[in-house]
């Protein structure tokens, strides 16, 4: 069976392996608070054992609404921001071809909804014009704003083009069990729903049906998505011991470091297709522990091209960093170096070698000189990009989260921050009832 592996041992160089193993027992306790749910948040905790309770009828009803979705349209619109989001642009990425989306290859999934960008609102109506098109409307709480804007927009045009009676037909919306606008607006119209179960919290619904609907549209196999994500489950339950527990060990390594004043971790990816996978996990991280003036800053680069430019910085900049890279073992196809017989650009020591080889030593070199330079080296293995590794991933990620939010001390399943903002613009926008 193909395993994530986590290698902390580049870690030893600065902080004593003795003094990680020393963080076992509070790691492992922050495991079982996690189980018991009688830790800060514990409302929220029903994305720790969803894999395992994910049954048969359920896939069956999102993968026949996928396939259904699949069949009608061309073009397959995602509306929804953040935690609605991430998750499903994180998995189609990873797991799509690079060039799908320029090849014709039905249905396109486009997202809306997740920033406010009117020039991207026009284009994308202009490009949906004449086109056969679905939405799926993800939005847990309904009235937020940036979904709620891009909704009614496709919306509108969608009944335009279709007449209203097809144009439902072809809207799934994902919301919560019976509060909000969205709910509300699902049963007068009678779309097709799913639930956003109450104690999952947005960065951690990404294997409810606001991650699996759409992942299933893009044609990935979410079954074997969830295989992955219940095998972690088991390997990272608050009974495994800390030494083989990969989550508890990577939540103490990352406290240990941030206690040691590395306040920012970098997640370096050598595969171009988990940038958005980055982009899950900064939210996951950042959201869950940046409170109370305290928590690591996430960022991520994607390598080698960042190399080229972020790569002055992390080897000779401030020493408040460590790494966390995501290597993918082995890629899909085989790209062999071709021979040249002028060698005018002094390739041919490398003729015959796989691209992937390249790769793996630009990794390397990379790892000696930054630690050599002073950044701590968290690594974590992912055989290959597969729906059953990428399940393992996310859950480990989100397993990983809890323990190290309870390490920290702060409720990691509240996001009383993300709310200043909202406010200020809805008192400039004079939206009603809001003082
Ligand atoms: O993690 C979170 O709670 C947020 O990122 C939300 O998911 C995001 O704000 C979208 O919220 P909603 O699904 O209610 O529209």
């Amino acid at each position: 069976m193909q395993k994530i592996v986590l290698d902390i041992s580049k870690i030893f160089d600065f902080i004593p392996e003795k003094q990680i193993f020393e963080q076992a027992k509070d790691a492992e306790y922050a495991n079982i608070v996690l189980e018991n749910k009688s830790g800060k948040g514990s409302d929220f905790l029903g994305w720790l054992h969803l894999p395992s309770s994910i049954s048969k009828a359920f896939i069956d009803d999102i993968q026949n609404t996928a396939d259904d979705l699949r069949s009608q349209c061309e073009v397959v619109v995602i509306i929804g921001i953040g935690g609605s989001y991430l998750g499903a642009k994180a998995v189609i990425d990873a797991l799509s071809g690079s060039f799908n989306h320029l090849r014709n290859k039905k249905p396109l999934i486009v997202y809306a909804g997740h920033q406010i960008g009117e020039d991207y609102l026009y284009e994308l109506s202009e490009f949906l014009k004449g086109k056969s098109f679905g939405i799926i409307n993800i939005s847990k709480s309904g009235t937020t704003t940036e979904p709620a804007l891009a909704f009614r927009i496709l919306k509108t045009q969608l009944e335009n083009s279709k007449g209203i009676k097809k144009a439902r037909k072809r809207i799934v919306a994902i919301t919560d069990n019976c509060r909000g606008a969205l709910r509300k607006l699902a049963i007068l119209e009678e779309y097709k729903t799913f639930t956003i179960p109450d104690n999952v919290g947005g960065r951690f619904s990404v294997l409810t049906p606001v991650g699996l609907l759409p992942i299933a549209v893009a044609g990935i196999d979410i079954r074997k998505l969830v295989a992955g994500a219940v095998e972690m489950e088991k390997a990272t339950d608050s009974n495994i011991p800390f030494e083989e527990n990969i989550a508890a060990r990577y939540a103490a390594v990352r406290n240990e470091l941030y206690k040691q004043g590395k306040k920012i971790e970098i997640l370096a990816n050598f595969n171009p297709k988990l940038h958005y996978v980055a982009e899950w996990w900064k939210q996951l991280f950042g959201e869950s522990e940046g409170k109370e003036n305290k928590g690591i800053f996430t960022a991520s680069v994607d390598f080698t091209t960042d190399l080229h430019s972020m790569g002055q910085w992390i080897q000779e900049g401030e020493r408040s960093i460590f790494e966390t890279v995501l290597s993918v073992a082995k890629s899909h196809y085989t790209v062999k170096i071709p021979e040249d017989t002028e060698d005018l650009d002094g390739l041919n020591y490398l003729a015959g070698k796989r691209v992937d080889y390249v790769n793996k030593m630009a990794e390397l070199g990379t790892q000696q000189a930054h630690v050599a330079g002073g950044v701590p080296n968290i690594r974590i293995e992912i055989p290959e990009l597969n729906e059953f590794c990428i399940g393992q991933l996310l859950y480990f990620f989100q397993r990983a989260c809890g323990i190290s939010g309870y390490l920290l001390g702060v409720n990691p399943f509240d996001q009383p921050g993300v709310e200043a903002y909202k406010k200020n613009m809805f008192a400039l926008l004079k939206k009603p009832n809001c003082s």
